[in-house]
Formats: C-alpha cells, sequence, structure tokens
C-alpha cells in the first residue's frame, strides 16, 4: 500500500489540548490484548537480533508538575517503593528466563520517570545492582541513562549512580524562569537546576544532558531567551528541546479548562523559540542533530539508545508499569496502574497490559516515522531493509513536504529542512496509514 489515499495534514496554529509529541508508531490506541499470545510467542523463539536495550520506569514524584503528561505517584510510602523494586526486579527474572531473552547482552540501559532520582540511595542500589544479577549487564552495555529532576540530588546519590555505571545524567529543567516553574507547581528552581550541573558534573558522568520545554504558561519570549542563553553558561553536554503539549491528563489542562489561565504560546511560537534556540546554540559550538536535540560534539553524543536502536527497530526490554518495550517487530505494554502491575508481577505472571504485531508495511513506516526526527532518511538503508525506494513508496507525502518546503529530495537521502525539522512531529502523521491518522494516540 502507498499513501496516494491519505487526506492533507494541516500545521497546527494554537496549543489546542491534545497529543502533538510522536513516540512511536502505530498510535497506541491501536494496540491490544488479542496481540498478546503473539508476543508470547515471540518470547519463546530464540533471538535472532542481537544486542538488547533495556528501559526501567520509575513513576514516583515528590510532586506533580501542572504541565506533566507521564502517570506518576506524588509522595508514595518507601515501603511501597521497595514494593515496587521488588517487582521490576522480579520481572527482569521472568524475561531472563525466555529464550528471546535469556543471555542477550543489554547494550542500552534508560531509567526514566516519574523521577528516578526520588529514589534513595539504597534503592539505587537494590534495583542497579538487582537488574544485574538478573540481566546479562556486561561491558557491552556502552550507554547507561538515568533521569534527574534538580533538588532530588545529593553528592551521595549521583556517585553511587556513577559507581553502578551510570554514565549520563539527563536533567529536568524545563526553564530557568523562576516565576514559570512555581506557577506550575514545580519544587525545582533555577537556582537548584544549576547546582544540579555541577553535582552531576562533579560525580564524573560522561555526558550530562539538560531538558527544556519551549512554550510553558507563563514563558515569554525575553524570558525564554534569558533561559537559552544560561543554559549555554552551564556548558552541558547535551540540551533536548520539547515544545510544550497541553495533553488531556495533565493537571494544566484542567484549570485551563475551568477558567483560560494565562496565554499559551501557539506552535509557530514555538517553533520560532526553537529555531532562535538552535541558532544560539549553533552559534556556541553546538549542532542540532534531531528535532529536540543539540550537541557539543556529534561523534560521541549519539543517543544510541533511541537513535541507533529503537528508531531502527532494535528490541527493547521495558520493565515496569505502562513501560512500553519491542520485540521482534511486536510491540508490549504493561500494565498502567500501580495495583495492577504489581498484582500480576506478584501472581508469578507479565504485567501485560496490549501489544501490536506490525505487519511488514507498518514496520517500515515505523522506522520512517522514527527516523524523520534526525531530519534524514537514507535511501540505501530503507532499500537495504525494506527493498523499497523511498522517493516512489512515499511519493504523495514527500511531494507535497517538497513543495511546501519541508523537505528536499536528493539522490542519496531525504532530509528535512530547518523549518521541516522544527515541524517534525505534526508531519509525521502524514506517513501513517490512512486508517491510523486521527485515532487517538495513546
Ligand atoms: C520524565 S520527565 C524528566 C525527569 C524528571 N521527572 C524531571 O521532571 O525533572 C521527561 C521530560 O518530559 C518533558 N515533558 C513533560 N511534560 C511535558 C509537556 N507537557 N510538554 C512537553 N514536554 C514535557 C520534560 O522536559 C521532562 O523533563
Ligand atoms: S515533570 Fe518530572 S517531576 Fe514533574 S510530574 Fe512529570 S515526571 Fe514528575
Amino acid at each position: 500500500m502507498t499513501a496516494s489515499s491519505t487526506p492533507p495534514i494541516a500545521p497546527p496554529i494554537d496549543t489546542e489540548t491534545g497529543n502533538y509529541f510522536v513516540s512511536n508508531y502505530p498510535p497506541f490506541s491501536q494496540w491490544n490484548e488479542a496481540h498478546i499470545p503473539d508476543f508470547m510467542q515471540a518470547l519463546g523463539q530464540p533471538a535472532h537480533q542481537q544486542p538488547l536495550g533495556l528501559y526501567v520506569h520509575i513513576p514516583f514524584c515528590r510532586q506533580r508538575c501542572a504541565y506533566c503528561y507521564f502517570r506518576v505517584h506524588v509522595k508514595e510510602a518507601a515501603e511501597s517503593i521497595d514494593r515496587y523494586l521488588d517487582a521490576v526486579l522480579s520481572e527482569a527474572a521472568h524475561y531472563a528466563s525466555f529464550p528471546a531473552i535469556s543471555g542477550r547482552p543489554l547494550q542500552h540501559v534508560y531509567f526514566g520517570g516519574g523521577t528516578p532520582t526520588w529514589l534513595t540511595v539504597a534503592q539505587i542500589q537494590h534495583l542497579i545492582g538487582g537488574l544485574k544479577s538478573r540481566l546479562p549487564w556486561t561491558n557491552h552495555v556502552d550507554e547507561v541513562t538515568y533521569e534527574c529532576q534538580p533538588g532530588t540530588l545529593t553528592a551521595e546519590k549521583l556517585a553511587a549512580l556513577v559507581e553502578l555505571g551510570v554514565n549520563r545524567a539527563s536533567i529536568g529543567v524545563q526553564t530557568l524562569t523562576d516565576e514559570v516553574l512555581r506557577q506550575l507547581g514545580r519544587l525545582a528552581n533555577a537556582r537548584e537546576a544549576t547546582e544540579a550541573v555541577g553535582l552531576a558534573r562533579g560525580a564524573g558522568f560522561r555526558q550530562i544532558n539538560l531538558d527544556f520545554i519551549a512554550g510553558l504558561p507563563g514563558e515569554t519570549e525575553a524570558s525564554w531567551q534569558a533561559t537559552i542563553d544560561r543554559a549555554v553558561e552551564l556548558a552541558p553536554d547535551s540540551l533536548t528541546i520539547y515544545q510544550f503539549e497541553l495533553t488531556h491528563n495533565s493537571v494544566l489542562n484542567r484549570l485551563q479548562g475551568r477558567r483560560r489561565l494565562t496565554p499559551l504560546p501557539s506552535w509557530p511560537e514555538k517553533r520560532r523559540w526553537v529555531a532562535w534556540a538552535f541558532d544560539r546554540l549553533r552559534a556556541a559550538g553546538y549542532t542540532p542533530i534531531s528535532a529536540y536535540w543539540a550537541v557539543r560534539n556529534p561523534q560521541q553524543q549519539r543517543f544510541a539508545y533511541v537513535t541507533e536502536s529503537f528508531w531502527k527497530g532494535a528490541d527493547l526490554l521495558a520493565l515496569g508499569e505502562t513501560s512500553f518495550g519491542h520485540l521482534a517487530g511486536i510491540h508490549y505494554q504493561n500494565r498502567d496502574d500501580l495495583g495492577p502491575y504489581l498484582a500480576a508481577v506478584e501472581q508469578g505472571t507479565l504485567p501485560l497490559w496490549r501489544a501490536y504485531r506490525m505487519n511488514p508495511e507498518e514496520r517500515l513506516r515505523r522506522e520512517v516515522i522514527l527516523q524523520l526526527k534526525t531530519g534524514s532518511l537514507a535511501l540505501a538503508y530503507f532499500a537495504g531493509k525494506f527493498g523499497i525506494d523511498l522517493r516512489h513508496h512515499f511519493a504523495k507525502p514527500l511531494g507535497e513536504l517538497a513543495q511546501r518546503g519541508l523537505l528536499t529530495i536528493g539522490d542519496g537521502e531525504i532530509r528535512l529542512t530547518e523549518e521541516g525539522l522544527l515541524s517534525a512531529d505534526w508531519i509525521l502523521p502524514m506517513f501513517y496509514l490512512p486508517h491510523h491518522r486521527g485515532v487517538r494516540y495513546t
């Protein structure tokens, strides 16, 4: 099937409620229980693919930030966090008993949240030590990332992470405008964010990444530019810049609905702000390597976990509540609440919620969609792996995007223009199969 029958997609203007960021394809709403037996069958087959990535979800936070769309549990008692960590370790041991996982060396590990740094040193040691004894965590592991929240970090905690082999700290800064952070109920302020960078540097991480969000309510163009100027002074190895999404499940969306709070920057404004940030970062020696990332040294800072593995169809073992992973072309996702997740694991079963077996066309589209986020698609890669010429297979959306000045089609690659790269997430649905367009995302 080609994309010739798909209706046009228009660029969004106002920041309305809904999902924008595309993290996977097909949309999660299409995954279902009926595909779980396919996933179980794949687990029973010896793996053809080496190596394996690991994602571990820590769904706890000390507070709920009003803009955040992650499902998190706030101020959970230490005992229930301990119980959760034990469940994650049981889940790891359970997976290790299947032929598709057994003995496969881990290449990348990512601890995301929530707030993984909300754990105590003892809990971190229990978790990472426990994973190492249950999964083949060997010298093959070349990138271990831990998401960090300013205000939950201590020198001791960061030293323990480095000691355990974590080499990449990803710190959630969001903005350095204190008034915006305060109004959004975020406990971490600009001073703590600045201190967090110093602490992480002192601990000796190989790479320090800072997360920002362009277009938070209350942010102005001037305060955004001041934030980026100060970020440059902090000299991180890389920066991630998301464009603000007002999602259904955020506190902010409920508040916005009741009494329109602050006017939200529009999508064209957010793109302009990110463009400004990328220009400022280029001038400071950084290179934008995707729609969201600018890095200081593109040879060393590769975000291998995502760009070289997940976005290229590699297998990913995902542990913890609501986590999603991928095995042999089949997506799977865990139960999305703590009670059902714990109950399933403690009964000795895998805590699966839904799965999706992709057909070859969907696998191709998934890689096109995710790799477009890097700003380019290599024609030879897709010809070699899928036996197609992207220029013919996707002639209609590519032609349309080229006409709008959002991409160029060359002999060796398809490349997004600067405006195309900043628009990546809204243009990606043009590459969906028609029946996946307009459906709920999650
Ligand atoms: C799990 S959080 C990072 C770690 C930590 N919990 C923190 O807040 O510092 C992952 C990232 O998602 C981004 N994010 C959260 N809500 C967002 C939203 N509504 N729009 C855009 N990005 C968002 C933030 O940049 C955040 O750092
Ligand atoms: S932004 Fe981070 S700290 Fe805030 S609620 Fe979301 S995951 Fe938790």
